[in-house]
């Protein structure tokens, strides 16, 4: 990468005179910095075979349902950015999780586990963004499962049709985290952080509901390159 000084420099000879060179340096976007990519993780086996018939951005309500699913509830927000840190509009982010009982909406856990599933949980949710690429979702915080000591939610974003990221989001200071081989595949610790969310308590919530923050970072994409931002 050429340095600032050499390029400043090699403006200023092409410009004739330093001004017009410092001007030029500050174009936007030149020396923008870029934001890390949110790592790719597996999609796992339980994406569900059959979506359901409600697929808000409310996982605890089915429906006109007034039961409400088990668990403790969370309001799951962030930005979906590209790497300069500009949101992205029209992305689709999906997301999918077990219930509170360690089923997810997937007919070869659910049929075998039928008697144990929360059928009040929706277990799939999505939502589109706008201009401000931000995302809401209401839906439980995440529990582990046998041969998943890390609780995590799965998350997909799309855009125009094209998959652009699939990825997990995980507890921050779980007990099971180190113990989850999908986890710690992610070798570099900041990597992991880049996959993980604080749940914290809502000042004041009665019913001790929680939230979590996840902003999701990818790549330009020739949609976006293009304006379509
Ligand atoms: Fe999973």
């Amino acid at each position: 990468m050429i340095g600032i000084e050499t390029k400043l420099s090699r403006r200023s000879l092409l410009c004739g005179g330093l001004a017009v060179g410092a001007l030029a340096l500050f174009t936007p976007g030149v020396f923008a910095e870029q934001l890390a990519r949110t790592p790719r993780m597996t999609e796992g086996p339980f994406y569900p075979d059959k979506l359901p018939l409600d697929q808000d951005n409310d996982l605890i309500i089915i429906g006109d349902s007034l039961t409400p699913a088990v668990g403790e509830i969370t309001h799951l927000t962030g930005r979906i950015l590209d790497i300069n840190g500009d949101p992205i509009k029209n992305a689709e982010i999906e997301i999918w999780q077990c219930d509170a009982h360690q089923v997810y909406l997937h007919t070869s856990d659910s049929i075998p586990k039928k008697d144990q599933q929360d059928k009040n949980f929706q277990g799939f949710g999505r939502f589109t963004t706008a201009s401000t690429g931000e995302y809401r979702f209401r839906t439980i915080k995440p529990v582990a499962y046998p041969g998943r000591p890390a609780a995590h939610i799965h998350f997909k974003i799309k855009k125009g049709g094209r998959e652009l990221l699939t990825s997990q989001i995980f507890v921050s200071g779980f007990a099971g985290n180190k113990r989850d081989g999908i986890y710690m595949d992610v070798r570099d610790p900041v990597d992991r952080e880049l996959v993980t969310a604080d749940f914290v308590p809502i000042k004041d919530s009665k019913v001790g509901e929680l939230s979590a923050r996840f902003d999701v970072v990818i790549g330009r994409t020739p949609a976006d390159a293009d304006g379509d931002h």
